[in-house]
Protein backbone atom coordinates (compact mmCIF):
# COMPACT_ATOMS: atom_id res chain seq x y z
CA UNK A 1 0.00 0.00 0.00
CA UNK A 2 1.63 3.11 -1.19
CA UNK A 3 2.09 5.75 1.85
CA UNK A 4 -0.78 8.21 0.10
CA UNK A 5 -3.21 5.59 0.49
CA UNK A 6 -2.45 4.50 4.04
CA UNK A 7 -2.89 8.33 4.82
CA UNK A 8 -6.38 8.33 3.42
CA UNK A 9 -7.59 5.18 5.11
CA UNK A 10 -6.20 6.27 8.66
CA UNK A 11 -8.68 7.68 11.16
CA UNK A 12 -6.24 8.83 13.70
CA UNK A 13 -4.12 11.01 10.81
CA UNK A 14 -7.59 12.40 9.59
CA UNK A 15 -6.98 15.56 7.98
CA UNK A 16 -10.07 17.37 9.67
CA UNK A 17 -8.68 16.98 12.93
CA UNK A 18 -6.17 19.30 14.97
CA UNK A 19 -4.51 17.89 17.79
CA UNK A 20 -5.47 19.57 21.16
CA UNK A 21 -4.14 17.02 23.35
CA UNK A 22 -1.76 14.44 22.73
CA UNK A 23 -2.13 11.07 24.01
CA UNK A 24 1.18 11.40 26.27
CA UNK A 25 -0.34 14.81 27.83
CA UNK A 26 -3.79 12.71 28.61
CA UNK A 27 -1.57 10.17 30.65
CA UNK A 28 0.13 12.53 32.48
CA UNK A 29 -2.23 14.54 33.70
CA UNK A 30 -4.36 11.32 34.49
CA UNK A 31 -1.20 10.58 36.70
CA UNK A 32 -1.34 13.69 38.43
CA UNK A 33 -5.11 13.43 39.15
CA UNK A 34 -4.83 9.59 40.51
CA UNK A 35 -2.01 10.93 43.11
CA UNK A 36 -4.40 13.87 43.61
CA UNK A 37 -7.77 11.34 44.36
CA UNK A 38 -5.74 8.19 46.24
CA UNK A 39 -4.33 11.36 48.52
CA UNK A 40 -8.18 12.73 49.04
CA UNK A 41 -9.26 9.68 49.39
CA UNK A 42 -6.82 7.88 51.74
CA UNK A 43 -8.36 4.83 54.04
CA UNK A 44 -11.53 5.02 52.18
CA UNK A 45 -13.26 2.96 49.75
CA UNK A 46 -14.85 5.21 46.76
CA UNK A 47 -16.89 3.83 44.11
CA UNK A 48 -16.02 5.26 41.00
CA UNK A 49 -18.87 5.88 38.65
CA UNK A 50 -18.25 6.23 34.72
CA UNK A 51 -21.15 7.89 32.63
CA UNK A 52 -21.67 5.71 29.28
CA UNK A 53 -20.21 6.19 27.17
CA UNK A 54 -17.82 9.04 26.77
CA UNK A 55 -16.14 8.93 30.23
CA UNK A 56 -15.00 5.00 29.62
CA UNK A 57 -11.51 5.55 27.94
CA UNK A 58 -11.04 8.15 30.77
CA UNK A 59 -12.40 5.92 33.79
CA UNK A 60 -10.29 3.07 32.75
CA UNK A 61 -7.38 4.89 32.75
CA UNK A 62 -8.18 6.99 35.67
CA UNK A 63 -8.92 3.93 37.74
CA UNK A 64 -5.49 2.56 37.38
CA UNK A 65 -3.78 5.75 38.69
CA UNK A 66 -5.80 5.14 41.72
CA UNK A 67 -3.71 3.43 44.33
CA UNK A 68 -6.66 2.52 46.67
CA UNK A 69 -8.82 0.06 47.15
CA UNK A 70 -12.22 0.96 45.05
CA UNK A 71 -15.43 0.05 43.20
CA UNK A 72 -16.47 1.15 39.66
CA UNK A 73 -20.12 1.01 38.17
CA UNK A 74 -21.46 3.12 35.01
CA UNK A 75 -24.62 5.14 34.36
CA UNK A 76 -26.32 6.01 30.84
CA UNK A 77 -27.57 9.19 31.16
CA UNK A 78 -29.70 10.70 28.13
CA UNK A 79 -30.65 14.14 27.86
CA UNK A 80 -34.01 14.78 26.21
CA UNK A 81 -34.08 16.72 22.59
CA UNK A 82 -32.77 19.99 22.08
CA UNK A 83 -36.04 22.14 22.07
CA UNK A 84 -36.51 20.72 25.76
CA UNK A 85 -32.59 20.57 26.60
CA UNK A 86 -32.65 24.03 28.40
CA UNK A 87 -34.93 22.95 30.90
CA UNK A 88 -32.75 20.72 32.23
CA UNK A 89 -34.60 17.60 31.65
CA UNK A 90 -32.48 14.53 31.55
CA UNK A 91 -33.04 10.87 31.70
CA UNK A 92 -30.91 7.38 32.98
CA UNK A 93 -31.16 5.71 30.74
CA UNK A 94 -29.19 2.67 32.34
CA UNK A 95 -29.01 2.92 36.06
CA UNK A 96 -26.41 1.96 38.93
CA UNK A 97 -26.62 -2.02 40.05
CA UNK A 98 -25.92 -1.37 43.65
CA UNK A 99 -27.15 1.08 46.09
CA UNK A 100 -24.89 4.15 46.95
CA UNK A 101 -26.26 4.92 50.43
CA UNK A 102 -23.52 5.86 52.86
CA UNK A 103 -20.61 5.10 49.81
CA UNK A 104 -17.94 8.00 48.74
CA UNK A 105 -19.31 8.55 45.30
CA UNK A 106 -16.81 9.77 42.33
CA UNK A 107 -18.36 10.56 39.45
CA UNK A 108 -15.85 10.26 36.23
CA UNK A 109 -17.60 12.24 33.08
CA UNK A 110 -15.57 12.72 29.88
CA UNK A 111 -16.62 16.37 29.69
CA UNK A 112 -18.56 18.95 31.36
CA UNK A 113 -19.95 21.27 28.52
CA UNK A 114 -23.61 23.06 30.18
CA UNK A 115 -23.66 21.21 33.01
CA UNK A 116 -27.32 19.97 32.73
CA UNK A 117 -26.16 16.15 32.67
CA UNK A 118 -24.05 16.89 36.03
CA UNK A 119 -26.03 18.95 37.55
CA UNK A 120 -29.02 16.42 37.47
CA UNK A 121 -26.67 13.57 38.04
CA UNK A 122 -25.02 14.93 41.04
CA UNK A 123 -28.39 16.25 42.79
CA UNK A 124 -29.71 12.53 42.26
CA UNK A 125 -27.19 10.72 43.68
CA UNK A 126 -27.22 12.89 46.57
CA UNK A 127 -30.36 11.92 47.29
CA UNK A 128 -29.84 8.54 47.21
CA UNK A 129 -28.12 8.61 50.76
CA UNK A 130 -24.44 8.93 49.49
CA UNK A 131 -21.77 9.70 52.30
CA UNK A 132 -20.30 12.30 49.54
CA UNK A 133 -20.27 12.96 45.86
CA UNK A 134 -17.53 14.42 44.22
CA UNK A 135 -17.02 15.12 40.55
CA UNK A 136 -14.12 14.01 38.09
CA UNK A 137 -14.17 15.49 34.39
CA UNK A 138 -11.35 15.11 31.93
CA UNK A 139 -12.48 18.89 29.92
CA UNK A 140 -13.99 21.65 31.35
CA UNK A 141 -16.10 23.87 28.05
CA UNK A 142 -16.29 26.46 30.54
CA UNK A 143 -17.41 29.19 28.61
CA UNK A 144 -20.76 27.28 27.80
CA UNK A 145 -22.14 26.41 31.23
CA UNK A 146 -25.87 27.21 32.45
CA UNK A 147 -25.79 25.19 35.12
CA UNK A 148 -23.40 25.38 38.52
CA UNK A 149 -21.12 22.33 38.70
CA UNK A 150 -18.03 22.05 40.98
CA UNK A 151 -15.62 19.62 39.29
CA UNK A 152 -13.43 18.45 42.16
CA UNK A 153 -10.94 16.83 40.14
CA UNK A 154 -9.99 18.71 36.34
CA UNK A 155 -7.91 17.49 33.39
CA UNK A 156 -7.96 20.44 31.41
CA UNK A 157 -9.91 23.91 30.36
CA UNK A 158 -10.48 23.55 26.80
CA UNK A 159 -12.41 26.86 24.49
CA UNK A 160 -16.11 26.37 22.93
CA UNK A 161 -14.86 24.41 19.94
CA UNK A 162 -16.10 20.18 19.48
CA UNK A 163 -14.07 18.24 20.52
CA UNK A 164 -13.52 14.48 19.69
CA UNK A 165 -11.31 11.29 20.40
CA UNK A 166 -10.82 9.25 23.75
CA UNK A 167 -13.89 8.30 24.27
CA UNK A 168 -15.92 11.62 23.04
CA UNK A 169 -17.63 11.25 19.63
CA UNK A 170 -19.35 13.07 16.76
CA UNK A 171 -22.52 10.88 15.65
CA UNK A 172 -20.37 7.79 16.97
CA UNK A 173 -17.51 8.51 15.47
CA UNK A 174 -13.55 9.11 16.88
CA UNK A 175 -14.25 7.51 20.45
CA UNK A 176 -11.17 5.45 19.33
CA UNK A 177 -8.67 8.02 18.65
CA UNK A 178 -5.43 7.50 21.37
CA UNK A 179 -5.46 12.04 21.51
CA UNK A 180 -8.04 14.29 21.66
CA UNK A 181 -8.95 16.38 18.77
CA UNK A 182 -10.94 19.37 17.39
CA UNK A 183 -12.75 18.99 14.32
CA UNK A 184 -11.61 21.53 12.06
CA UNK A 185 -14.72 21.04 9.60
CA UNK A 186 -17.89 19.49 10.93
CA UNK A 187 -19.57 19.78 7.51
CA UNK A 188 -16.67 16.91 6.50
CA UNK A 189 -17.14 13.39 7.45
P1 LIG B 1 -23.82 18.96 29.28
O1 LIG B 1 -25.05 18.42 29.96
O2 LIG B 1 -24.15 20.04 28.30
O3 LIG B 1 -22.74 19.37 30.23
O4 LIG B 1 -23.37 17.81 28.33
C1 LIG B 1 -22.30 17.04 28.52
C2 LIG B 1 -22.31 15.94 27.48
O5 LIG B 1 -22.42 16.45 26.13
C3 LIG B 1 -21.00 15.22 27.55
O6 LIG B 1 -21.07 14.15 28.44
C4 LIG B 1 -20.79 14.79 26.11
O7 LIG B 1 -21.40 13.54 25.92
C5 LIG B 1 -21.51 15.83 25.29
N1 LIG B 1 -20.56 16.84 24.75
C6 LIG B 1 -20.48 18.14 25.10
N2 LIG B 1 -19.51 18.78 24.43
C7 LIG B 1 -18.93 17.86 23.63
C8 LIG B 1 -17.84 17.91 22.68
O8 LIG B 1 -17.18 18.93 22.43
N3 LIG B 1 -17.55 16.73 22.06
C9 LIG B 1 -18.24 15.58 22.28
N4 LIG B 1 -19.25 15.49 23.16
C10 LIG B 1 -19.60 16.62 23.83
MG1 LIG C 1 -21.16 12.09 28.05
Amino acid sequence: MSTSTAQALSEFNNPNLETLFTAAQIQERIAAMGREIARDYEGKNPLLIGVLKGAVIFVSDLLRAIDLRLGIEFMAISSYGSSTRTSGEVRIVKDLDVAVEGRDILVVEDIVDTGLTLSYMLANLKSRGASSVRLAALLDKFERRERQVEINYLGFQIPDAFVVGYGLDFAERYRNLPYIAVIKDPEIQ
